[in-house]
C-alpha cells in the first residue's frame, strides 16, 4: 500500500522544500506527513474569520534573505510585497524606535547628538565593565551599550523573555547589541525583504502542488496505529525527518530544552490600534513582551475592514513536552545532549534529520529553505542517482 519513494516528516519550509525538489527535479513520489491539521509548520497563516485579516498563528513571520539562490527559489512560488519591517518599543509610556539608533538615543537623553558625539557618550557609559570580563548577561549588556540604555531597553525585556533575571543568565546569551549611529531603523539588513502577496499559506500550498506529492495531515510519526510510522517505515524507504530530534530517539539522551510562546488574540472595534505592526513592551510591569497588529503587515490590502483590527499579545516562557517548541535554550546540558543525539543519528541509515526541530537550531525561513536545498543537492539527489553538488 505504500508506494512512496521518499517520506518527509513535517510540512514546514524544510520538509516542503525537500518534497518539491524531489518531485520536480527527480520525479520521485513523495509522501509528506504532518501531525498538525494544516501544512506549513510555524509559517502557517490564516484569515481571521471575523475580520479577514491574515494572522500568523505561530507568531509574526517576516521574510528576508541576502542569499541570491534562495531568493530565486522562493520567487517560483510567490511574489513579495515591498514591506519593510520596523519595530518600536514602549518604555515607561514613551515609544522609541528599535534597534537602538541615533533616534532612540536622542529621544532617550533628550538631546540632538550627532553620530560621533553619541558614539563617544555610549563608549564612556560602557566603560563600567569589560566585555571579556562580563560574568553574566547584565554585565555584558552594560559593557556593550552602557547602563542607562541597557536598563531601559534590554534588562526587563530579557528578563521577561527568559523568566530569569539577567544577572542569572550566562553572558553568551547575547553576543552583540547592535547600536546604529544613524536614524536607520529598518529591522533587517538583508538585500531582499517582503511578505508573500497572497499570504504564507498560499506560498506553502504552491510548493506542495505537484501530482507526485501527497500530504497527509493529522499523522504523528510515532503513532503506531497509523500505517506511516517510524517503526513501520524506517529502513524501508528513505526518510527526511524534521520533527524534534530527542523525540525521535524517545528521549534516550534526555530532553532538550526550549522556550515557547503563548499568544492572546483580540479583535477590537477600531480601525487601528497602534499604528504599526509590532510594538515591544520593554518594562517588567507589563507581562507580555510585544503586541502584533496584523493589518500593518499588508497596508496594500484594500479589502481589510476600516472599523476592526486584530491584535495578538505575546508571552514567553519555558516549554514543557506538551508545548510547541519555539526557541532552543541551548544550556551546556543541551549541547551535550545534542552531541549524543547526533551520534545516534549516524546509526540511522537513510534517515536525514533537518529543519529547526531536527537540528535543534533556530533557523530563519530562508535558512531552513537554504539548508533543505543543500541537503537535497548533497545527500538526496546522489542517493537517487541524480546530480550532486552545485550543478
Ligand atoms: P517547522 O517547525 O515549521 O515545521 C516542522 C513540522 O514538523 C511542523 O509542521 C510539525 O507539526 C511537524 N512535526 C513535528 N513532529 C512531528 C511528528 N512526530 N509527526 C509528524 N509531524 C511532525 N523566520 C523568519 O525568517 N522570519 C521571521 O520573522 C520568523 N519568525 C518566527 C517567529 C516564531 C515565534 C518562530 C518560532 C519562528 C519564526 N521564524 C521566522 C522561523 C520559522 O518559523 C522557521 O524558519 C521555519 O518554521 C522552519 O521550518 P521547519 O520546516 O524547519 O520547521
Amino acid at each position: 500500500q505504500m508506494n512512496a519513494d521518499l517520506i518527509v516528516v513535517g510540512s514546514g519550509f524544510f520538509g516542503l522544500t525537500i518534497a518539491e525538489r524531489a518531485a520536480n527535479e527527480l520525479g520521485l513520489k513523495v509522501l509528506v506527513v504532518d501531525r498538525r491539521d494544516h501544512i506549513g509548520g510555524n509559517a502557517y497563516s490564516e484569515a481571521d474569520p471575523e475580520t479577514g485579516i491574515e494572522v500568523h498563528r505561530y507568531g509574526a513571520h517576516l521574510f528576508h534573505t541576502s542569499v541570491e539562490s534562495v531568493w530565486q527559489y522562493v520567487n517560483r512560488f510567490t511574489s513579495f510585497t515591498n514591506y519593510q519591517h520596523k519595530v518600536y518599543t514602549n518604555h515607561k509610556g514613551v515609544v522609541y524606535p528599535l534597534p537602538i539608533n541615533l533616534g532612540t538615543i536622542n529621544q532617550f537623553f533628550g538631546a540632538a547628538y550627532g553620530p560621533d558625539e553619541a558614539r563617544a557618550l555610549i563608549a564612556s557609559q560602557a566603560g563600567e565593565f569589560n566585555v571579556s570580563d562580563a560574568r553574566n548577561l547584565e554585565e555584558k549588556g552594560i559593557a556593550l551599550i552602557g547602563r542607562p540604555l541597557y536598563e531601559a531597553f534590554i534588562r526587563d525585556y530579557t528578563a521577561k523573555q527568559w523568566q530569569t533575571d539577567p544577572t542569572e543568565l550566562p553572558a553568551e546569551v547575547i553576543s552583540r547589541l547592535p547600536v546604529r549611529y544613524t536614524y536607520d531603523n529598518r529591522y533587517f539588513n538583508d538585500t531582499y525583504e517582503g511578505l508573500p502577496v497572497k499570504g504564507y499559506t498560499n506560498w506553502l500550498e504552491n510548493m506542495a502542488d505537484h501530482p507526485n506529492i501527497e500530504v497527509k495531515l493529522g499523522v504523528d510519526f510515532f503513532d503506531e496505529s497509523q500505517p506511516i510510522n517510524k517503526k513501520a517505515v524506517v529502513g524501508q524507504v528513505p526518510i527526511v525527518y524534521t520533527g524534534a530530534i530527542d523525540r525521535y530517539f524517545d528521549y534516550a539522551e534526555g530532553e532538550l530544552s526550549w522556550r515557547t510562546l503563548d499568544f492572546e488574540r483580540e479583535v477590537l472595534p477600531i480601525g487601528d490600534f497602534q499604528g504599526t505592526s509590532v510594538m515591544n513592551y520593554a518594562d517588567r510591569d507589563v507581562p507580555y513582551t510585544r503586541i502584533h497588529e496584523f493589518r500593518h503587515f499588508h497596508p496594500e490590502r484594500r479589502e481589510y475592514p476600516t472599523d476592526k483590527t486584530i491584535i495578538m499579545r505575546e508571552f514567553s516562557r519555558f516549554a514543557t513536552r506538551e508545548d510547541e517548541p519555539y526557541y532552543p535554550v541551548n544550556t551546556p546540558g543541551d549541547r551535550d545532549g545534542l552531541l549524543a543525539y547526533r551520534g545516534l543519528q549516524d546509526g540511522e541509515k537513510n534517515v536525514f534529520f533537518g529543519g529547526r526541530l531536527g537540528t535543534y537550531k533556530y533557523l530563519d525561513m530562508h535558512m531552513a529553505i537554504g539548508s533543505a536545498l543543500s541537503m537535497f543537492r548533497n545527500k538526496l539527489s546522489p542517493l537517487f542517482g541524480g546530480p550532486e553538488g552545485d550543478g
